[in-house]
């Protein structure tokens, strides 16, 4: 990544997207996907990050010198991200890498290069419930320097609530890969599951990914995987970011990983209307956020 400039949202096929995302958007589109590629996709900040440490675990058999191999974006690249001037590509990492490659991505379920659903590649989902998402992304438009300036924190709500916010509306991003999950190799996860039970839901993601693990090693995984374990470890924390792109004086990347930031945030009134607008958005979907409250 390059470049300090916060920079305005393009679109693509309607979905606001970073600038530099569409000015290279060509080259994801037409993405070849393996069909031993896995892809990780999240909405921005349903725990992205955690999911592909969890993963890269499982796939190393919790072995922590080999996860620590490389920081988190090399290990696993961004799919759509590009540096401004295009030469420093998640797509370029791609290119290098032999598969089975473990690829994240933001982009809503029709923005994924068909290549991906052509092949059979599985998929990881992990969504979170949208107060402490909006909450954690507010946070991370006030550090990252080359995200959009995110204004006060009423604006930047009604931007979420309106789905301007990078990467479209999260209404929208849940119920894509929700609808499909049971059409392609979708497997569905939620952040809050991951907080109650986490041995469940790494054991889960195992069979999943058709690895047999002993107990002994996903608790490693487990342990290893944890807020604190995180966010000690370099290769996971994104530390290795600069500062000039990361403000750490304004907030951290790994900020609090916690269920329930939103009651600190969000007014009575604030949190009224978001009740409203989500009944009226999510009634046409079975998704339930058990955790919000
Ligand atoms: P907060 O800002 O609420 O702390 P993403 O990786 O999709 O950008 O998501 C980042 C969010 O996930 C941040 O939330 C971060 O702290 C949280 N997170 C990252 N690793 C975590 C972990 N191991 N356990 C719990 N939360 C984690």
């Amino acid at each position: 990544m390059d470049g300090t400039t916060r920079e305005a949202m393009s679109q693509v096929q309607g979905i606001p997207l970073p600038e530099r995302v569409v000015k290279y958007w060509a080259r994801v589109e037409h993405f070849q996907a393996s069909k031993e590629d896995l892809l990780i996709a999240t909405y921005p900040k349903a725990g992205t990050t955690w999911t592909q440490e969890v993963v890269d675990a499982i796939l190393n058999d919790g072995n922590v010198e080999k996860c620590r191999r490389a920081p988190t974006h090399v290990r696993m690249p961004f799919l759509e991200m590009t540096s401004a001037d295009g030469l420093n590509a998640g797509i370029t990492k791609l290119e290098v890498m032999d598969p089975p490659r473990v690829i994240k991505t933001h982009l809503p379920f029709q923005l994924v290069p068909c290549s991906f659903w052509e092949a059979g590649c599985k998929v990881i989902y992990m969504a979170r419930n949208p107060k402490d998402t909006v909450v954690s992304y507010y946070h991370f438009d006030r550090m990252n320097l080359n995200q959009p300036e995110p204004g006060t924190w009423q604006q930047y709500l009604e931007k979420f609530m309106t789905g301007q916010l990078g990467w479209g509306s999260w209404y929208d991003h849940v119920k894509g890969y929700w609808r499909e999950r049971q059409n392609k190799k979708i497997l569905y996860t939620f952040f809050e599951d991951m907080k109650e039970d986490p041995v469940r839901e790494v054991t889960h993601i195992a069979q999943f990914l058709g690895k047999q693990l002993s107990k002994s090693v996903i608790d490693q995984i487990v342990q290893m995987t944890d807020f604190s374990a995180m966010r000690e470890n370099p290769m996971a924390n994104y530390s290795t970011i600069p500062d000039t792109i990361f403000d750490r004086t304004a907030s951290e990347f790994m900020r609090k990983g916690e269920v329930g930031d939103w009651k600190n945030h969000f007014s009575a009134e604030e949190d009224a209307a978001f009740e409203e607008q989500h009944c009226k958005l999510m009634a046409d979907c079975m998704l339930s956020f058990i955790s919000w409250f």
